[in-house]
């Protein structure tokens, strides 16, 4: 990623010390999304890379990642999926269960959300453990869908949650 976006990423998060408990460290990305000139970058940063690779569906993360992936997915031409915390999605799904930086969590996608063959973007603001990144991975893999690329806006690099992915080089607009 260009180095400006990386330093408007970085100059755009909050660290809010123990929250959503003691010794964690929150990434803040409500002052980047505010702001429009930095909304608009960090979106046309992550679809501008994948503008090539005739993606298909863009998966997006709950929560945060919703709120990225889908202008991602405008941007692209492509569909949006969601992946949702267990018990949100009305019909048959795929699973996926994951150990998170604070606690353990199992996702879901609706089972025929992505075609077998479909070339799939996966976007979320975060990658830290690489707990939920790998789960998203292995539910597009359930469907039978190709992943293209796994994007975010920051990743956590001393968590060395890329490790968790094998299938797939995670790109980052800035690295902390
Ligand atoms: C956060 C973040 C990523 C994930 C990264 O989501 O938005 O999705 O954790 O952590 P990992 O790499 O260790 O798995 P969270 O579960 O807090 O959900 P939210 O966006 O709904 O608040």
């Amino acid at each position: 990623a260009p180095a400006d976006l990386s330093a408007l990423i970085t100059s755009g998060l909050r660290d809010v010390p123990d929250f959503p408990k003691e010794g964690v460290v929150f990434k803040d990305i409500t002052p980047l999304l505010a702001d429009p000139a930095s909304l608009r970058a960090v979106v046309e940063g992550i679809a501008g890379r994948y503008a090539q690779d005739s993606v298909d569906v863009v998966l997006g993360l709950e929560a945060r990642g919703f709120i990225l992936a889908a202008p991602v997915a405008l941007e692209l031409g492509a569909g949006f999926v969601p992946v949702r915390k267990a018990g949100k999605l009305p019909r048959e799904t795929h699973r996926a269960s994951y150990d998170l930086e604070y606690g353990s969590e199992t996702v879901e996608m609706h089972a025929d959300a992505v075609s077998p063959g479909s070339r799939v973007l996966i976007v979320d603001d975060v990658l830290a453990t690489g707990g939920t990144a790998r789960a998203a991975v292995e539910l597009v893999d359930k469907a039978g869908g190709t992943v293209v690329g796994f994007s975010v806006l920051v990743e956590l690099g001393f968590l060395q949650g890329r490790r968790k992915l094998t299938d797939v080089e995670p790109h980052a607009l800035a690295v902390l």
